[in-house]
């Protein structure tokens, strides 16, 4: 199945399953001051998630496009993108565990047509100082999917993502965790703000056997290991407790939140490790490769970084987002300024926004009407902003490089310079400089918020 099919058949499988389908949320929520952007399917139903009953019943389901600001940094590997889709199924107090494992395994398998002997999961191994238990519900509802199926279901119990990098999953087809395995929106249960909902969850991975893994990961692979075998592509958030004063209280209702990440999914279904594969991702690739002249196998992280970068930055258009100095016009500018960036190693110096979109909007026409519609309109946003910095970007890059030459070390003067003359984020000339090996001034943090906060008191008193 490509990526457009999987998402239908999921929206089909849930609605034929009784789920009512709602409407998507924008990327940036207008009444959650909480979070910068949609990181999740379950950030617009929090209300509801919590207690309050939904208009369209128990059981919801949706297709929701997510940006994680946070992976910004992540992107250039094989798996990671700033912006994805995430197929959600929710039950509010409806369904629980022997309802929703066997609907996801059969959606993996039997409609999208994984191969089960390929999937792997991972579940809560229990947290007694607060009370909360070990998940052998769902380990024992998996362990009878897969030995209906006629293949291994041993467990294993590894606590920690460390521990698992030590001493690898031996090949268990089940693995218990701790934190890992406890979703809220904040993350691990000592994250979570008074009030939020949470839960042990259920991961999701497809194995790509014919990946090396990559040791620097860790000794072993196991589920939860970064060394490139283990893809997460789902994962069911058993949402029962709430974070109280003094520790956890159960919600009203306990709830299921589903998420699948469309891009991953349709990237297993195709059997490659790498999304940008994908038919979401590849036309941008390609297109790329047409204006560059290079081939992806030889610029696959820049390729990668422009490609995420200007899809994130094209759904935020269309969403009314800006670039500007703060919240999300700031990450909006340092996706585009990063893709400028690394526009430059493929070659292009004017600026990609104009071809790039087009092929968005081609993309996902049937589905994403609005990039189409505004695409002149996104196109002159994104431009702007890459006229902005391409002007001044190699000029900052030169400065860089004279600030740091002969193994000198980098400030936060000169970062600040960098930023305030050429526009650098400083996200990307710390970026920046770990490529060219400089050395950085272990206080450079220090003293280049100092000298932020200097200018923006001097622009505060000349508004005045
Ligand atoms: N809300 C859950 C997640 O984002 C499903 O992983």
């Amino acid at each position: 199945m490509d990526a457009h099919e999987v998402r239908q058949a999921f929206v089909d499988l849930l609605v034929e399953r009784g789920h009512v389908l709602i409407t998507r949320s924008p990327l940036v929520l207008r009444d959650d001051p909480t979070t910068l952007f949609t990181g999740s399917g379950m950030q617009p139903l929090l209300p509801y998630l919590l207690g309050a009953d939904h208009p369209d019943g128990t059981r919801l389901c949706d297709v929701q496009p997510c940006l994680r600001a946070q992976d910004m940094d992540d992107v250039g590997d094989n798996r990671h993108t700033t912006f994805f889709e995430m197929l959600g199924n929710w039950s509010l107090g409806d369904y629980s565990k022997a309802e929703q494992i066997p609907l996801v395994w059969h959606f993996l398998t039997d409609v999208v047509g994984l191969e089960p002997d390929r999937i792997y999961v991972s579940a809560f191994i229990g947290d007694p100082e607060r009370g909360i238990p070990r998940d052998d519900e769902s380990a024992a509802i998996w362990k009878r999917l897969f030995i209906e199926k006629g293949i291994s279901s041993d467990s294993i119990d590894l606590g920690t993502e460390e521990h698992g990098n030590e001493v690898g999953n031996g090949g268990a087809r089940i693995a218990f965790y701790g934190h890992k395995n406890w979703w809220s929106r904040a993350g691990g249960p000592d994250a979570m703000p008074v009030g939020d909902p949470g839960g042990p969850d259920s991961e999701i991975f497809y194995h790509f056997p014919q990946v090396e893994h990559d040791t620097r990961f860790g000794r072993f692979p196991h589920q939860n290991s970064d060394g490139g075998q283990y893809l997460e592509i789902g994962n069911s958030v058993f949402m029962m407790f709430r974070r109280t004063e003094d520790g956890f209280a159960e919600l009203p209702r306990h709830n299921v939140d589903f998420g699948g990440g469309l891009e991953r999914i349709a990237a297993a279904s195709v059997d490659s490790p790498d999304v940008y594969r994908i038919s979401l991702l590849r036309p941008t690739v390609e297109r790329l490769e047409e204006l560059s002249g290079k081939s992806y196998e030889d610029a696959t992280v820049a390729m990668r970084v422009v490609t995420d970068h200007l899809r994130a930055a094209t759904f935020l258009a269309a969403d009314g987002v800006r670039p500007g100095n703060h919240a999300q016009g700031y990450v909006m500018r340092r996706l585009v300024r990063r893709a400028v960036r690394f526009a430059l190693d493929l070659g292009l110096t004017e600026g990609v926004a104009q071809h790039i979109v087009p092929t968005v909007a081609r993309t996902y026409a049937g589905v994403y009407p609005e990039v189409a519609e505004n695409e002149a309109a996104i196109i002159a946003v994104l431009q702007k902003e890459e006229k902005a910095f391409a002007r001044t970007m190699r000029k900052g890059l030169r400065l860089l490089r004279k600030l740091g030459a002969g193994g000198a070390v980098v400030g936060g003067a000169g970062l600040f310079e960098l930023h305030d003359t050429f526009g650098m984020p400083i996200e990307l000339s710390v970026e920046e400089a770990a490529r060219l090996d400089l050395v950085l001034d272990p206080g450079w943090r220090a003293e280049y918020d100092a000298l932020l906060e200097q200018q923006q008191a001097r622009s505060r008193a000349s508004q005045r």
